[in-house]
């Protein structure tokens, strides 16, 4: 007989996406159970686990049922803490730069070949006050354009680019060696993406622009990023269409990165808060850039 609890409640946020999951061992799930959850988290594009205290590994399996992990993500630590346990106060430290330009919204692997699809994400330690995760929904974005503008971006792509991004805010890499191990800064082919995607398992319309994004086809730069800006600022401009989360140690939730983009939050960078991202990989087939 199983353990499980049969108690699973899922509770919507009072928002167009989101859901808080409860009543469930995220260690201890069958198949149907995960369908369960597979399908709440099309519907709702994030789901929030609280209490979990999932290990590396129990994140890692948990992650891998959603598909294959990007390698090198499969349980990365997003910290300010050093492996000796100090903190990282060097203002060029490069782990830094990533999560100041990551406090700006994007998705995550625009400006890779492949978008990711996903990501599970949790919090190990937790800051006193501040350093949450904010989402947006960028479906209902898309729904909330007016008609003009929806058949004008239906046409439009957009380059992206993450050494260009953080080079934008200031955060440049300079070492060729970086212990960021340059994940996704060196680029060969810089991507170019539709402003319009379709959630390739729902059908859904979605909204794609984010801090990576550049370069708008048919545009000038200064029209572009006009634009893209814009955009940006009109989708997490609506509280109705955004979620903050205020992070809770032992805290899991995984989100929909083909119709969110999400954001870090600031905090006193002299206090620990370590996360762990387990990044889920693509479908090549819907979440490749467009070809050249
Ligand atoms: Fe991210």
């Amino acid at each position: 007989m199983s353990n499980e609890s049969p108690s699973i409640t899922i509770q919507p946020l009072q928002k167009s996406f989101g859901a808080v999951v409860t009543g469930v061992r995220l260690t201890e799930l069958d198949d149907n159970r995960f369908d369960e959850i597979y399908q709440a988290w099309l519907k709702y594009a994030l789901l929030i686990f609280p209490e979990q205290h999932l290990s590396d590994e129990d994140q890692t399996s948990f992650a891998r049922r959603f598909g294959n992990l990007i390698e090198g993500l499969e349980a990365a630590e997003i910290s300010n803490v050093l492996a000796d346990g100090s903190m990282r106060d060097a203002p060029d430290d490069d782990m830094m730069k990533i999560i100041r330009g990551n406090l700006h919204w994007h998705q995550d692997n625009t400006y890779m070949p492949i978008q990711a699809k996903g990501a599970v994400f949790s919090a190990k330690v937790v800051p006193k006050a501040q350093g949450d995760t904010a989402f947006a929904d960028m479906r209902a974005a898309w729904d909330a354009l007016d008609e003009t503008t929806r058949d004008r971006l239906s046409c439009l792509s957009a380059h992206h680019s993450l050494a260009r991004s953080q080079k934008a805010l200031g955060e440049e890499t300079k070492s060729k060696d970086s212990e960021y191990m340059g994940y996704g800064l060196i680029v060969e082919d810089i991507p170019r993406r539709p402003l319009l995607k379709i959630h390739p398992e729902t059908g859904r319309k979605t909204l794609a622009v984010g801090r990576h994004a550049f370069g708008v086809t048919g545009l000038s730069q200064e029209e572009s990023a006009s634009l893209l800006d814009k955009l940006i600022e009109f989708s997490a401009s609506d509280d109705r269409r955004c979620y903050q989360h205020r992070w809770t140690q032992g805290d899991v939730v995984v989100w929909d990165n083909r119709c969110l983009m999400h954001r870090g939050c600031a905090w006193d960078y002299s206090e620990p808060r370590v996360m762990l991202h387990s990044r889920i990989a693509g479908d090549p087939m819907t979440e490749s850039a467009e070809q050249a």
